[in-house]
C-alpha cells in the first residue's frame, strides 16, 4: 500500500515538475500543449527507470502505452476499412464505396515512431487515412514496417518498398480501380524519411522511374549526421520530442550499443572518413537567412568515438547525403516544417535542396507548429494544430495529385 502510495505521489511531483516546462509564446492552446508534452517526458522519465532496474526496457513502456491507441478497421458509410498485408507486410486498405466513372488517385501513408514505435493503427492516423480518402475520393494505404530493436536498419526501408512494390503492380491497381499516373507516397516524421528514400530508389531505378506522381513529407526526418543544427539546438527540451527522446529511440534502430545515444547526443557520432558527406546538409548554405539566426556554424568533430557503424554513411539512413544529380528528377514535392522541432532544418535543407536543381516543391511552415502534431487529433486530445496540419496536408493533395 504505502508502495503505491510513493509511486502516485512520485509521478504527481514528476508530472508537476515537467508541466513547468517553458512553452513558446505562439503555441495555441499552451495548457494542453503543456500537459501533453508532460506525459511524453513523464513516460521517458519512467521508461529509463524501468530499464535501470530491468523490469522493461526503455521502449516496452512506450510500446505498452501507444497500443491503447491502436483502432480496429471499421468501415463508415463513404470508405470500407480492412486490414491485410502487401507482401506479407501489415497494411490496412481505405476504399471509397461510390462508384466512380474515372480511375481513383492513390495515397501510401508511412507512419512515423522514429523507427521504434507506431502504427496505422494509432487512432489519428486512422483519422487522417480515413479523412484523406474521403476528401480525395482516394484509394489509401496505411503501411507498417517492422521495428527496432527487434528489427534494425534497413528492414523498416526493405518493407516500405515491398509494400510499395506490392501496390504498384498493375493487377494490384486494376484491382482496386488506381489510376496509375497518380500516386502519391507520403509519410511523417522517420515515416517521412521512409517515404523519402523509396521515392529516390525507385526514381534511380528504371523499373519504377516515373511510377510515383507526388510526394509529401510531414516534418520528416532526413538525416542523422549533424545534430547540432540550430533546430536542434532551439529545441533540444521539445515540446514533445526532445533531442534526447529522438536520440534514444533512434539508436535502437542501429546498434545495441548503448554509447550510440552518448556519440549522437554530443554529435561526436560520425568517423573520419565521412568528412565529404557533410556538404549535404551543411546549415549554413542550405537554411534560409531567417532560421540561421545568430547560429555559427561550426566543423563537424569525427572520429572521436570510435563508434563505427556503416548505416551512419547509409543515405538509406541519411536521405539528403544523396547528390544533386539523384535529386534531379524526384517528382513534385510537398513539405510541411514545424518551427518547434528538433528536425525543422532537415525538411529545410531538402525544400533548399530539391529548389535549387528544379524539383517543383510547396513548402508549408508553421510558425507555431510543433513535432508530432498530428498525433493529437483523435477524441482523446484534440488540439486545433493537428487539424491545421491535416487540412493543409490533404488540401495540397487535393490540388495536386
Ligand atoms: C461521407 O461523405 C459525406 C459527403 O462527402 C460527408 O458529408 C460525410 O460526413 C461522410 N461521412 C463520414 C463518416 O465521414
Ligand atoms: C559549410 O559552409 C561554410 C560556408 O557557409 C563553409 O565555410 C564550410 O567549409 C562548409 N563546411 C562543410 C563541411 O561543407
Amino acid at each position: 500500500m504505502e508502495w503505491k502510495v510513493l509511486c502516485v505521489g512520485l509521478t504527481f511531483v514528476l508530472f508537476a515538475y515537467f508541466i513547468y516546462t517553458p512553452m513558446p509564446e505562439n503555441i495555441e492552446e499552451p495548457w494542453k500543449v503543456r500537459i501533453m508534452d508532460a506525459v511524453v517526458k513523464c513516460t521517458s522519465f519512467v521508461a529509463k527507470l524501468l530499464e535501470n532496474i530491468g523490469i522493461m526496457r526503455y521502449e516496452e513502456f512506450f510500446t505498452m502505452l501507444m497500443e491503447l491507441d491502436y483502432s480496429q478497421p471499421i468501415s463508415d458509410e463513404n470508405i470500407t476499412v480492412t486490414d491485410t498485408t502487401f507482401s506479407d507486410i501489415p497494411v490496412r486498405l481505405y476504399l471509397p464505396k461510390r462508384k466512380s466513372e474515372r480511375k481513383r488517385r492513390a495515397v501510401i501513408f508511412i507512419h512515423g515512431g522514429a523507427f521504434v514505435l507506431g502504427s496505422f493503427k494509432q487512432l489519428s492516423y486512422d483519422f487522417l487515412n480515413r479523412q484523406t480518402a474521403n476528401k480525395l475520393d482516394a484509394v489509401v494505404v496505411g503501411a507498417d514496417y517492422r521495428l527496432a530493436p527487434q528489427y534494425q536498419f534497413p528492414v523498416a526501408l526493405d518493407d516500405v518498398f515491398a509494400v510499395v512494390k506490392h501496390f504498384l503492380q498493375d493487377k494490384i491497381l486494376e484491382k482496386y480501380g488506381v489510376d496509375p499516373t497518380r500516386i502519391c507516397i507520403s509519410g511523417d516524421s522517420c515515416g517521412g524519411l521512409l517515404a523519402t528514400k523509396v521515392i529516390q530508389l525507385m526514381q534511380n531505378n528504371p523499373e519504377f522511374k516515373d511510377k510515383i506522381k507526388a510526394q509529401a513529407l510531414l516534418y520528416p526526418h532526413l538525416q542523422i549526421i549533424d545534430t547540432s543544427t540550430p533546430s536542434y539546438q532551439e529545441n533540444k527540451y521539445g515540446p514533445i520530442l526532445s533531442k534526447d527522446l529522438g536520440i534514444q529511440l533512434e539508436c535502437l534502430y542501429l546498434t545495441t550499443d548503448k554509447r550510440c545515444i552518448e556519440a549522437v547526443e554530443a554529435n561526436q557520432h560520425m568517423p573520419e572518413e565521412s568528412r565529404h558527406l557533410f556538404k549535404f546538409v551543411n546549415w549554413s548554405i542550405f537554411l534560409p537567412e531567417k532560421f540561421k539566426k545568430n547560429h555559427v556554424y561550426s566543423e563537424p568533430i569525427l572520429g572521436r568515438y570510435d563508434f563505427r557503424n556503416p548505416a551512419l554513411m547509409d543515405s538509406r539512413l541519411s536521405p539528403l547525403l544523396v547528390s544533386d544529380i539523384e535529386l534531379q528528377k524526384l517528382p513534385l514535392t510537398y513539405i510541411l516544417t514545424c518551427q518547434y522541432d528538433i528536425l525543422r532544418d532537415d525538411g529545410l535543407m531538402y525544400v533548399t535542396r530539391l529548389r535549387n536543381v528544379g524539383v517543383q516543391v510547396t513548402h508549408d511552415h508553421i510558425e507555431n507548429g510543433f513535432h508530432g502534431a498530428l498525433a493529437y487529433m483523435g477524441s482523446m486530445v484534440h488540439l486545433r494544430i493537428g487539424i491545421r496540419l491535416k487540412d493543409k496536408y490533404i488540401s495540397w493533395l487535393d490540388e495536386n495529385l
